[in-house]
């Protein structure tokens, strides 16, 4: 895959990919103007003063208005109680301008996440989190899917990746990603193996993928020799170095051996926004009928 005078990996322009997925979002979000007189409406709620976060949901907040859906910014404070949160949500439940919501991850201490977020109405459930929509998944039914594992499919879609058939393998087992990334790919017929920190031995298994994702945040864990060659290497991670954003991949060394791989910055991150505007669609006109 590389081209005449270089060597290596291709690298997966996640920026692009993500902004092609947006234009589409927001053609789709201007018939929805023009059919409902309104447009799709997303909600996020950050309880507290996390800086990540902030950061994060600040991004969404941006994306959205630039596709031209309505965001509703819901910001309570780190000691608000789990029954007022579960009130907030319950209102945002109840309101036909929010189309989706989003409780942003983690939550300040003493506040149970997966409780909040499974308060969530499922048709709302625009981060897939709920138990319905990760049963639906888990079943092969229809219903909104995580975003950053839908992020991943998209970029191995963009490089015509074969994911029938190939060996799959996701270094993390979490609800927000790792499961539902391997729920996903299963889907798409490929042989999943999920590694945690238990797995035996995490090189070999990792030197059987076809297709490897690394979401450890563990900066630069995964070293070239634990990629087979020719595979296609997703980088999941991201952790704040001194010297800059790294992913959980070695990516000098390993785009050597890959035949495709995302950056950090600059691969997986921007497809999460990207798909969490689709959802927010996609919910909006599910409820709409
Ligand atoms: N925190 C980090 N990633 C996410 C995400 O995709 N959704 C939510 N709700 N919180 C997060």
């Amino acid at each position: 895959m590389s081209r005449p005078g270089e060597t290596g990996a291709r690298i997966i322009d996640g920026r692009a990919v993500a902004a092609a997925l947006r234009a589409q979002v927001a053609e789709g979000v201007h018939h929805f103007v023009a059919a409902h007189g309104r447009p799709p409406g997303l909600a996020t709620i950050l309880v507290g003063e996390d800086a990540a976060s902030a950061v994060y949901v600040a991004g969404k907040q941006r994306a959205c208005a630039e596709v031209g859906m309505v965001a509703f910014d819901h910001r309570p404070p780190g000691d608000t109680s789990e029954a007022e949160l579960a009130g907030l949500i319950g209102e945002l439940n109840d309101d036909p301008a929010v189309s989706g919501i989003l409780v942003q991850l983690p939550l300040p201490e003493g506040l149970d996440g997966t409780a909040l977020t499974g308060l969530v109405d499922a048709a709302k459930d625009v981060d897939g989190l709920t138990p319905v929509s990760a049963g639906l998944l888990a079943l092969g039914r229809k219903g909104l899917r995580p975003c950053t594992p839908s992020g991943v499919i998209e970029l191995l879609r963009s490089v015509d990746a074969q994911i029938a058939g190939a060996e799959a393998v996701v270094i993390g087992r979490s609800n927000l990603f790792g499961k539902p990334m391997a729920q996903l790919l299963l889907a798409e017929n490929a042989t999943v193996t999920i590694c945690h920190s238990r797995t035996r031995d995490l090189p070999a298994t990792c030197a059987r993928a076809d297709i490897l994702i690394a979401a450890t945040g563990r900066p630069r864990m995964v070293e070239a020799d634990w990629v087979k060659p020719g595979a296609i290497v997703i980088d999941v991670g991201i952790t704040r170095l001194e010297s800059g954003l790294v992913g959980d991949v070695d990516f000098e060394a390993v785009r050597e051996r890959a035949s495709a791989i995302t950056p950090v910055p600059g691969g997986v991150g921007p497809m999460t926004i990207a798909c969490l505007l689709r959802n927010t669609l996609l919910a909006a006109q599910a409820q709409l009928g």
